[in-house]
């Protein structure tokens, strides 16, 4: 196999150096959709040996680390959210060598590489569940959480429990006459994490592909790992659908279907595992939903539990000054240092940000601004760094069973959660990466039929479209994820919120200072979040205008400075 000779790692030698911090704490996380981002073979899927063929792209963007949704053997009902085999690759994704293959050459390129690990629960033709449903009296029967129903005749489910997708989680299984339980859809069924040969063997799991060379770890659905031993019936609730920091909804509180104590308490001794494992650090980020104060208690007392958690809190924040000053402080209270906060502004289950900026250039710049620069680790959909759009595809035409699961729902009632960051139809944010004008958007081979059709925007808007246009958004990112790899204050800085004399509201400023004294390294960051021009005076009078979102390079930044509407600029002292 030929490996790829090391290249320039993602951050200057001094700006590593300079830094105790740890390398997840300022890493940049771009997220790959495999099924959608490179078909290597000409089968209208998306694989691994495709997204190889891109990895100089992702390079020469500046981003560290990548992560992939699942790429496991998988009947695909869920589209590899439904594991079949935890140690085998899906045909349609490649081989265990490309799988290999893919980690030596993330990391010959210096980058990092993170793995789905969808713990909570498998596919239906798992051989465990197979084995499991197969009698009452299976050795696998404690797998999965089996329960009789309640009478008469064991006929109605064992209690009031909703999966996280608002219909009964308890499926009846005629054969044995039990019900067994799914938080999310009926072909992918909870793993018992009170049994602990189940709790012993995802561990493995765990240590083989850290083993493997994996940096980290995203966890799926992680808040949904333990339930109430008793099964009680959860509380009714006015709410009628959940948010994210509320996960109560359909009208009754999660209480004993999520957050369970015993799951923020398997987060601390997943972290022990994973910190044992010889080698390099790694990291975890939960997926998790719920009220900041809950989603702190993923990361441990002592932050000694998961390393991040997904703060998605950030995908509904208002496009404005107000809105966004209120998120900071929100994530700076609740994530303080040695926390670190996440900043997500899309993934494979939401709205692309693209639809909720209404497909403004201008604020997208300005979203990548503040997502590069606050003090957290950014985490990129793919598509994102061109500013893709999302599509509109009514249910009746989608491929995911979510779409099928909610196929009752009248479309423009569909568009409307939409607009709210709720997605019926996730096909709408998965379409092709869109590499160039060609056909399938240079996806796939033009003889192929690619599982989902490219964006019928995709003939102007690409990344060749973009790559030597010094405007574009793909530009924005590259020269705002180069500035944050040169700067030791964009990593590991700390950040502090600026009162501007004289400016109105719509103007947001931080200053992120890394060091004290003579040796300190400042970087401040102005945001214009109104359509309008708003001159602002310059905390630091004279100093380098490095960057602005709409103007490229700036030269000496004066004293005072004009923002231009939907501007942002990142300033240096001198
Ligand atoms: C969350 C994942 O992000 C989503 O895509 C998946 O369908 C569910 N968990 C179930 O695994």
């Amino acid at each position: 196999m030929e490996t790829t000779p090391p290249r320039t790692p993602r951050r200057t030698a001094s700006a590593r150096h300079a830094c105790e911090l740890p390398w997840w704490k300022r890493t940049t996380v771009y997220q790959v959709y495999p099924r959608s981002f490179a078909d290597s073979n000409a089968d209208g899927v998306g694989d691994l040996r495709g997204v190889i063929s891109k990895l100089d792209y992702l390079h020469d963007l500046g981003v560290e680390t990548l992560w992939l949704s699942p790429f496991f053997d998988s009947p695909q009902a869920d589209f590899g959210y439904d594991i079949r085999d935890h140690f085998g690759i899906s045909a349609e994704y490649g081989s265990l060598e490309d799988c290999r293959a893919l980690i030596d050459e993330v990391h010959a390129r210096g980058m990092k590489i993170v793995f789905d690990m969808v713990l909570n629960h498998t596919s239906n033709e798992h051989p465990w569940f197979l084995e499991s449903r197969r009698s009452r009296d299976s050795p696998k029967r404690d797998y999965y959480i089996w329960r009789d129903g309640r009478s008469p005749g064991g006929r109605a489910p064992p209690n009031n429990w909703r999966s996280m997708l608002g219909r009964r989680g308890w499926h009846y299984d005629r054969a044995t006459g039990q019900w067994y339980w799914a938080s999310f859809l009926s072909f992918q069924p909870d793993l018992n994490y009170r049994n602990p040969e189940v709790k012993a063997a995802m561990l493995d799991v765990v240590r083989h592909w850290l083993g493997e060379g994996v940096d980290g770890l995203r966890l799926d659905i992680f808040n949904a790992l333990f339930k109430d031993a008793a099964f009680t019936d959860n509380p009714r609730s006015f709410r009628p659908v959940p948010t994210e920091d509320n996960p109560d909804g359909f009208f009754q509180q999660a209480l004993h279907t999520l957050d369970h104590a015993d799951t923020f308490e398997f987060a601390r001794e997943l972290r022990a595992v994973v910190d044992a494992v010889p080698g390099p650090s790694r990291f975890l980020v939960g997926e998790v939903f719920g009220a900041p104060r809950t989603l702190r208690r993923y990361c441990g007392e002592a932050a000694d539990g998961l390393h991040l958690v997904f703060l998605f809190k950030a995908m509904r924040v208002p496009f404005s000054g107000p809105g966004v000053r209120a998120l900071i402080e929100e994530f700076e209270r609740d994530f303080p240092e040695p926390l670190c906060p996440t900043w997500v502004f899309g993934n494979h289950d939401r709205p692309r940000s693209m639809h909720r900026l209404g497909n403004h250039t201008g604020k997208a710049k300005l979203l990548a601004l503040l997502q590069l620069t606050a003090r957290g680790v950014p985490f990129i959909y793919y598509g994102e760094e061109i500013g893709m759009p999302h599509a509109d595809i009514p249910a009746e035409h989608g491929l995911d069973p979510v779409a099928a699961h909610f196929r009752f729902v009248p479309n423009w009632i569909a568009r409307r959660l939409r607009r709210s960051g709720i997605l019926l139809n996730r096909d709408e944010s998965r379409l092709p990466m869109q590499w160039e004008a060609g056909a399938h958007a240079g996806f796939s081979h033009h003889s192929a039929t690619p599982w989902l059709a490219a964006h019928a925007g995709s003939a102007e808007l690409n990344v060749a479209a973009q790559t030597h246009d010094p405007t574009s958004m793909l530009s924005c990112y590259r020269q705002l994820l180069a500035l944050r790899n040169r700067s030791v204050a964009l990593q590991a800085g700390s950040v502090t919120l600026l009162d501007l004399a004289h400016t109105p509201s719509s103007v947001v400023a931080f200053r992120r200072q890394h060091g004290e004294g003579d040796r300190a390294e400042v970087v401040d960051v102005y945001f214009n979040f109104s359509p309008r021009d708003v001159r602002i005076e310059l905390v630091a009078p004279h100093g380098r205008a490095l960057f602005s979102t709409l103007r490229g390079t700036l030269e000496d930044a004066g004293t005072t400075l004009t923002l231009r509407g939907y501007e942002g600029v990142v300033a240096s002292p001198r």
